[in-house]
């Protein structure tokens, strides 16, 4: 390479932002949008932080549960200390439940501390869990917790952390990046639903097999999608109209999925499917399926509005 082209290489400037570059001095032929003409998402304190509980505790609740149901049944102190974080989210729950009916300002944000407080420690469980069931040695343990299910848990555990947490400290963002980060979440999230039925399906049921492995394809896609449109979108974050579009999609693929959770968790409650899936599990992930379709639904709406 000639010092010509050199020269040329260490003075060419990209006309995009690098996800760095947000504290750069960038040159003045910049293209990205100035700051103040990005649409940031909005939020209500109140009614989001009583949505986020509601939803959120009962699926903790739950991972508890199912966590204690697959552990060895030798492994007591861990079977009683999942039983421990099920009783303690059950009375959350309750809290949230009588809060909802009359909330101020005031015990909603006690409501979420607690909520992030106890979520914190849950993490720090399924995190200890998750290395035990990962290690070779004398601390492995063994069971029926799949380490891509804790790992799943412990990020939706996360999300719900980081959720509050924006919501007490009043932290705002781009609408675009909320939009793309609840799409790279959430595609993410079905897709290791539809991994986890199919490997609990019977092995016979090989129509319902067949449909879950594709289910698992199409939301492994729709996720690198997502992050490859995230990635454009970064460091500003401006609406363009493709995120519409993908936003559109999401909300197509994620009713199919749910569609999809409903009738298998009416077949398991029947006793018409052959699987070892708890109809809890079943109606559980319908239920995430379900947020998911309810939060494309409303960015939607929050992009009709910009
Ligand atoms: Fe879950
Ligand atoms: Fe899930």
């Amino acid at each position: 390479m000639t010092t010509a082209t050199l020269n040329s290489f260490t003075q060419f400037k990209p006309g995009f932002c690098q996800p760095d570059c947000i504290q750069q001095d960038c040159p003045t032929t910049f293209t990205c949008p100035p700051p103040s003409r990005i649409p940031m998402a909005q939020g209500n304190f109140i009614p989001d932080s009583i949505d986020n509980n509601l939803f959120w505790l009962r699926i903790m609740m739950e991972h508890a549960l199912f966590m204690r149901l697959a552990f060895a049944c030798i492994n007591i102190e861990l079977i009683n200390e999942a039983q421990q974080f099920e009783q303690a989210y059950s009375n959350l729950l309750n809290r949230a439940r009588a809060v909802s009916n009359a909330p101020t300002e005031q015990n909603v944000r006690a409501l979420n501390q607690a909520s992030i407080d106890l979520t914190r420690s849950f993490t720090c469980f399924k995190t200890m869990v998750l290395d035990r069931i990962i290690t070779c040695g004398p601390a492995k343990i063994g069971g029926y917790n799949f380490p891509l299910l804790i790992d799943h848990i412990r990020r939706e555990a996360l999300a719900f952390i980081s959720r509050l947490t924006a919501l007490q400290t009043g932290r705002s963002e781009p609408l675009a990046l909320t939009i793309v980060r609840d799409q790279t979440f959430w595609h993410r999230i079905m897709a290791d639903h539809a991994k986890f039925i199919l490997h609990l399906l019977d092995p016979s049921e090989r129509q319902f097999v067949e449909q879950a492995n594709s289910l698992s394809v199409l939301f492994d896609q729709k996720r690198l999608q997502a992050l490859d449109l995230k990635s454009m979108l970064e460091p500003n974050f401006p609406v363009y109209p493709i995120l519409k579009r993908f936003t559109k999609e999401s909300l197509r693929v994620a009713t199919q999925i749910r569609d999809f959770k409903a009738s298998a968790t009416e077949l398991i409650g029947d006793c018409e499917l052959l699987s070892v899936i708890p109809e809890l599990l079943a109606d559980h992930v319908r239920r995430e399926a379900d947020r998911f379709a309810q939060t494309m639904e409303r960015r939607l709406s929050e992009l009709s509005q910009v």
